[in-house]
């Protein structure tokens, strides 16, 4: 009798815990999937370096396998506020015709971002690495191409 007893007692033990973890799971995705907040500054370099925080932030959801994470900071990249006009202008004005080929690049990281949350809502995990691969090498491409050309021009 007293054996069935602390048998019943652990099982509940074991049924409430389970569903206080499985709550709490529930909540952190929720939490995550919703955060989808954008930078509030249109300076090239804050937007620089959110992306690079962006960037690790899907890195980390690889390594844990959290895929909400993983889609709420590609959607941060793809939805990047527009450099502010006045820092446009400057960039035009020193990369003449090569502007075709900034925007361009920029449109490869919005574009393989967007891939990126696409994959992470299927669960995608070698989508998602092929996509990120692509995205940081179009970072690094505009960064070898533009980024000399265009420092302490922006200010
Ligand atoms: C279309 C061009 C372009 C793309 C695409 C781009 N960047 Fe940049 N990035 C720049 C330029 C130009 C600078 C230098 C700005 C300056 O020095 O004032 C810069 C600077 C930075 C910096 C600051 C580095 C430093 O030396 O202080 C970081 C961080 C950065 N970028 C991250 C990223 C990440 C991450 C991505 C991809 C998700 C990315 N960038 C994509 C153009 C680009």
């Amino acid at each position: 009798m007293k054996r069935v007893k602390l048998t019943i007692t652990i099982t509940v033990m074991v049924f409430v815990s389970l569903t206080a973890m499985s709550c709490k799971d529930s909540k952190k995705e929720q939490s995550n999937a919703h955060d989808k907040q954008l930078t509030e500054s249109d300076e090239l370099l804050p937007i620089m370096y959110r992306l690079m925080a962006d960037m690790k932030q899907i890195n980390e959801g690889v390594f844990i396998e959290n895929y909400p994470m993983i889609d709420s900071a590609a959607y941060r990249i793809t939805h990047h506020l527009e450099i502010n006009p006045g820092q446009m202008q400057i960039i035009k004005k020193n990369l003449g015709e090569d502007i075709q080929e900034f925007v361009r690049i920029d449109m490869v990281v919005h574009d393989r971002a967007a891939a990126i949350s696409k994959a992470a809502q299927q669960n995608k995990m070698s989508e998602i690495l092929s996509q990120y691969n692509i995205l940081q090498q179009s970072c690094v491409n505009c960064h070898n191409q533009f980024r000399s050309r265009l420092r302490n021009k922006l200010q």
